[in-house]
C-alpha cells in the first residue's frame, strides 16, 4: 500500500491503551458498514464504486473530457461543497501550480464557478470568459442547489450570446441525478451530453463518480490511475475487519481517543501547497460527516510551512484543546538542490547541496518533534509521492475512516440536516414563494 499511519507522536499525551480500548467499537462500526446495516445505509454506493465503475464509463468520460479539450481553452467547472470539492482536490494537487499561466498542454485550464455568490468574483469571471473559448461542466445532484444554478443561469446565458444556441449545447456538459430536480428537466430540453450522480452517493462521497472523474478526465490527468488506487485501497480496507491492521481502522480509533479526551479540533498539515484543496475536501468530508447532534471534531487546516508563521503560534501555545493529522509526502515529483554560495553572506551554506525536500522534511520532523511537546497529539498519514494513483488511494481510505469514524462516534455519517438551515432563511429574506 501506498498509505502507512505512524501513531507513535500521540505518546505520551495519548497512551496506546486509550486507542485500543476503542478498537472494539470501531470493528463493530466496520461490521455495521460492510454489511450496509446502520445509519444512512441507502448512501453506500461509494464503497464499491472503485471495483463497479465500468471501463465503458472510464471511457466515455475520457471522450467527452478530449472533445472538451478540442473546443476550450478554458473549462468552468460549476459545483458546491460535494460537487466541487472532490475535483479540485485532485486537479489541484496534480497540476503545475502556475498552470494558468504557461503556455497551454492541449487540455483546458479547470476554473471554478457556482461555489459562492459573490458579484465581484461572478463579474471577473465574464471578463476572463470573453477572451476566452471555454466550456462548462454543471454539476448538482439535487439540480436545486442555489449557487450553482444562479452561476450556470448566467454562464448558459453568456454562452449562448457567444456561441448561439447550438455553439453552447455542444459546450455545456450536465452531471446530475439520472431523473430528479430542475438540472434533469432542463439538460434534457437543451439535449446537453450528460452524467449521472448515482442515488446511493452523498455529495462528499462523489469524488470518484463522473462529479470528480469528469473534472479531473478534462484536466487531463489519468483517471484511470486514480481508481487503479482507490480500488487497490478498497481491497485492502474491506479486506481485514480487525483494528490492529486495517489503517483505517487505526486512524478512526486514534482520532476519537483524541477527542474523547478533549482534544476537540484536528488540524489536518500539510507541507505541499498542493495539497490545500484535498485538505478541504477532506475539511467537508468529516465536518459534515461527523458535525451534528451536538458532537464532532471540528477539522481545520493548515499549510506548513507557510503557516508555521501564522497558526503556528497558536498551535504551539495556545488553548490545548487540538491534535494534528500531518498527511506527510516522501518524496517530492522534482528534485531541486540548495545551491552554494562562495560568499555565503546569508549563512545558509549549511545546507548547500541538500535537497530542498530534505530540508522540508527536517522542517516537518522540527516542527512534529515542537507541537508534540508543546501538548499537540500528532500522527502522521504517510504517502511516498503525489500522483493519480496514491491520491486514489488517499481519497478512499479518507471516505472509508470517516464512515467508520462516524459510525463510532454514534452519527449517521451519511446525512447533512444542518446545512438547510441558512438556506430556509435566504430564501425567506429573498422572498422565494413557499418561504
Ligand atoms: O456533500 C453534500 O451533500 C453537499 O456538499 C452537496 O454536495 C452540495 O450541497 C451540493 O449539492 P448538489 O450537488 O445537490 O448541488
Amino acid at each position: 500500500m501506498e498509505i502507512t499511519i505512524d501513531l507513535k507522536g500521540l505518546q505520551p499525551l495519548i497512551a496506546n491503551e486509550e486507542i485500543s480500548r476503542l478498537e472494539l467499537a470501531a470493528e463493530a462500526a466496520y461490521k455495521t458498514l460492510i454489511n450496509k446495516s446502520g445509519k444512512g445505509n441507502e448512501f453506500l454506493g461509494w464503497v464499491d464504486l472503485p471495483s463497479s465503475t465500468s471501463a465503458a464509463l472510464v471511457s466515455k468520460l475520457m471522450l467527452v473530457a478530449k472533445q472538451l479539450a478540442q473546443i476550450s481553452e478554458v473549462c468552468v467547472v460549476t459545483g458546491i461543497g460535494g460537487s466541487y470539492l472532490g475535483a479540485r482536490a485532485v486537479i489541484e494537487a496534480l497540476q503545475h501550480s502556475f498552470a494558468s499561466l504557461l503556455p497551454a498542454k492541449g487540455q483546458p485550464i479547470i476554473i471554478y464557478a457556482g461555489h459562492q455568490l459573490s458579484a465581484d468574483y461572478m463579474s471577473d469571471l465574464n471578463d476572463l470568459l470573453e477572451q476566452k473559448d471555454y466550456s462548462l461542466i454543471i454539476i448538482s445532484k439535487s439540480g436545486t442547489t442555489t449557487e450553482p444554478a444562479v452561476a450556470f443561469r448566467m454562464l448558459k446565458s453568456h454562452l449562448e450570446k457567444k456561441y448561439g444556441k447550438a455553439g453552447a449545447q455542444q459546450r455545456i456538459i450536465a452531471i446530475t441525478d439520472k431523473s430528479k430536480g430542475v438540472l434533469k428537466q432542463l439538460a434534457d430540453r437543451e439535449g446537453y451530453e450528460q452524467f449521472v450522480v448515482p442515488d446511493d452517493v452523498g455529495g462528499r462521497f462523489s469524488v470518484l463518480t463522473p462529479v470528480g472523474l469528469l473534472p479531473i478526465a478534462a484536466a487531463g490527468f489519468d483517471i484511470t490511475a486514480l481508481l487503479q488506487g482507490a480500488r487497490d485501497m478498497q481491497q485492502e480496507l474491506t479486506s481485514k475487519a480487525s483494528a490492529t491492521s486495517n489503517i483505517a481502522l487505526q486512524y478512526a480509533c486514534a482520532r476519537n481517543a483524541c477527542y474523547q479526551k478533549g482534544y476537540f479540533n484536528e488540524i489536518l498539515v500539510n507541507y505541499e501547497p498542493r495539497l490545500l484543496y484535498l485538505t478541504e475536501w477532506w475539511k467537508q468530508l468529516y465536518g459534515e460527516s461527523e458535525g451534528k447532534e451536538g458532537k464532532g471534531i471540528f477539522p481545520a487546516g493548515v499549510s506548513f510551512t507557510t503557516d508555521l508563521h501564522s497558526m503556528g503560534q497558536y498551535i504551539q501555545d495556545g488553548e490545548r484543546k487540538l491534535f494534528e493529522t500531518v498527511l506527510s509526502v516522501t518524496d517530492s515529483n522534482r528534485q531541486l538542490f540548495v545551491p552554494n554560495d562562495t560568499e555565503n553572506a546569508d549563512g545558509l551554506n549549511f545546507i548547500a547541496g541538500k535537497s530542498l525536500n530534505e530540508v522540508n522534511h527536517k522542517a516537518e520532523l522540527g516542527t512534529f518533534m515542537a507541537h508534540r511537546d508543546g501538548g499537540v497529539p500528532v500522527m502522521r498519514i504517510v504517502i511516498s509521492k503525489i500522483n493519480e494513483y496514491s491520491l486514489g488511494q488517499l481519497l478512499y481510505f479518507f471516505e472509508f475512516a470517516c464512515a467508520i469514524s462516524g459510525y463510532m462516534l454514534g452519527v449517521n455519517p451519511f446525512d447533512q440536516p444542518g446545512v438547510e438551515a441558512y438556506k430556509n432563511n435566504m430564501f425567506a429574506l429573498l422572498g422565494k414563494p413557499g418561504f
